[in-house]
């Protein structure tokens, strides 16, 4: 079983779709650490409540962007993760944590990207009059939102959606497909091929009973 080290900021709705998912047996994952910027972040009850590490690292504490996140890559390193889950996790992070976890770390944004990234993009979609919008799971790479794409699902924009009523639509898909991207990843299902992800079939049970 792959071990998850989740990153929030936040409310933790995604990660409580993952616990979710890895309690009732369809995500062959275990969670290790779920680590927040911010003290107050309801998604580390939600971890306490299924004792699951659940840390506090303040960035204020450190000097700059890679001195925090040369710390987060020494916890992460010490919980034994394998996988990097950033769930909500509203800090731009540096080549210190994306080069301690080559293709293993995996950001869910709130749009159909390339389009809107970067921040508020419920409110970008709905400024610029789109008629669909959705989420996407990625590797992330060293830009704001650009890596390889492995899952996304669209929603439509209704012409009286408010930012909240389009934000809670998307999180529906949210916490369907980010589960699913990191059972595909867990199984050795995922590579990365230049800009896109390749999906592996799944191997068929007549193959693996021999
Ligand atoms: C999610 O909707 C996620 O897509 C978004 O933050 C929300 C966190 O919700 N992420 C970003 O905007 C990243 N730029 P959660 O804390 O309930 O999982």
């Amino acid at each position: 079983r792959i071990k998850v080290g989740v990153l929030i900021s936040g409310s933790g709705s995604n990660l409580q779709s993952i616990i979710d998912r890895i309690e009732d047996g369809s995500l062959s994952a275990d969670i290790v650490c779920v680590i927040s910027n911010n003290a107050g972040a309801f998604g580390l009850e939600r971890a306490r409540k299924h004792t699951i590490p659940a840390l506090h690292m303040d960035h204020r504490q450190f000097a700059g962007r890679s001195a925090y996140d040369a710390a987060l890559v020494e916890t992460l390193q010490q919980y034994g993760v394998e996988l990097v889950i950033l769930a909500g996790f509203m800090r731009i992070i540096t080549p210190v944590l994306i080069d301690a976890f080559p293709h293993a770390i995996m950001n869910i944004h709130p749009a159909i990207l390339p389009a809107f990234p970067g921040l508020h993009a419920q409110r970008q979609a709905l400024d610029h009059g789109a008629r669909i919008s959705g989420c996407t799971v990625h590797f992330v790479d060293a830009g704001t939102d650009t890596g390889p794409i492995i899952i996304q699902a669209a929603v439509p924009v209704l012409d009286d959606d408010t930012e909240e009523s389009l934000s809670a639509r998307i999180q529906v898909e949210e916490h369907r497909v980010y589960p699913r991207a990191i059972q595909l990843y867990a199984e050795g299902r995922l590579s990365v091929e230049g800009r896109r992800v390749i999906i592996t079939p799944p191997v068929p049970a007549s193959a693996t009973s021999l």
